[in-house]
């Protein structure tokens, strides 16, 4: 018997972008209808017997089976109300609205994994500059790990080498009244993080990412290269717990090794699929259209 076919809308801003043209073509591939919707052009009109989704000036609310969010960090309040408007529609989605903006906050991300466990950095946030001194000294002292917290691709990551110039950022920022976590530096990470893509709370793929000698930041947005890798049993456990407790079935888990043991550092609801199928040679947007086909109500077994 031949497979129903979906109607899929892949939210994301432009359809020459890697993932979303990946996604695309492989969704399109099994027969699927797919439609790349711009959500930052969607407008929602509530008050009727059901809400109803506009694309411009075309209604799109009607026929959809699943959508597959890639929201950008610009527009995570604007594109995660869109993607809530889809759920509470009825399609399926990849990535629920709640899990966005969980793990697009680095402080939410660490207080949920803090709660169930999960090995993370030490982690701090205060707002009061009075004890500056002692939150260094509570984290192991310089150097000090400084975030954003809605960072991305490396910007947003700082490091204060020394307890003056930590206190003196620290400071500075919390004047701004910019939102930032303060985190131990786990220097023996060697400015290296394990990428672990997972769909379906499994893991489908996982690379090595390493910093150029210049920085300690792995991101391949700020020059990072890549390798393979092999996880441990226990790496695969807490990247597999952690997709699970922020309610992402489709991310990717960003860990680094440290003296006692792997640590997690976030989740990416949009993680990226260039770097992870170039390095893997693994169909990982193949894999999500799969998880699609098993899982949207009306075409599951
Ligand atoms: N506590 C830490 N100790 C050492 N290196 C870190 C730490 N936190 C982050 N890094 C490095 O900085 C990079 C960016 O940090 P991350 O928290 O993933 O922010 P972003 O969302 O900007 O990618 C990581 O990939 C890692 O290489
Ligand atoms: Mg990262």
């Amino acid at each position: 018997m031949t497979q129903p076919k979906m109607n899929i809308y892949i939210l994301s801003i432009n359809s020459r972008i890697y993932s979303t043209n990946r996604l695309y073509h492989e969704a399109t591939k099994k027969g699927h209808n797919v439609r790349v919707v711009d959500h930052t052009r969607c407008a929602v009109l509530l008050g009727e017997a059901k809400p109803q989704i506009y694309l411009g000036s075309e209604n799109i609310t009607h026929g959809v089976d699943a959508i597959i969010p890639r929201i950008g960090t610009s527009v995570t309040r604007h594109g995660s109300a869109i993607v809530k408007q889809f759920e509470m529609n009825g399609a399926f989605t990849t990535a629920k609205s709640l899990g966005i903006i969980r793990s697009r906050n680095k402080l939410r991300t660490m207080q949920i994994l803090a709660r169930k466990r999960i090995p993370i950095p030490k982690t701090l946030f205060a707002k009061d500059t009075a004890n500056i001194k002692e939150h260094i000294e509570l984290l192991g002292g310089a150097p000090i790990i400084i975030k954003l917290q809605e960072g991305t691709q490396g910007l947003g990551v700082m490091i204060a080498e020394s307890k003056k110039s930590a206190k003196s950022i620290i400071e500075s920022l919390y004047n701004m009244n910019v939102n930032i976590i303060l985190q131990e530096f786990i220097e023996e990470a060697n400015g290296q993080d394990i990428r672990v893509y997972i769909v379906g709370n499994k893991i489908v793929a996982s690379m090595m990412r390493s910093s150029t000698e210049e920085d300690f930041r792995s991101n391949v947005h700020r020059g990072g290269t890549t390798e393979s890798v092999t996880l441990t049993a226990y790496e695969k456990k807490i990247a597999i717990h952690t997709s699970k407790v922020l309610g992402l079935p489709v991310c990717g888990v960003d860990i680094i090794r440290s003296k006692r043991g792997p640590l997690v550092i976030e989740a990416n609801s949009s993680a990226g699929l260039e770097g992870i199928e170039s390095h893997t040679n693994i169909n990982v947007a193949g894999e999500i259209i799969k998880y699609l086909e098993k899982n949207v109500r009306r075409f599951g077994k």
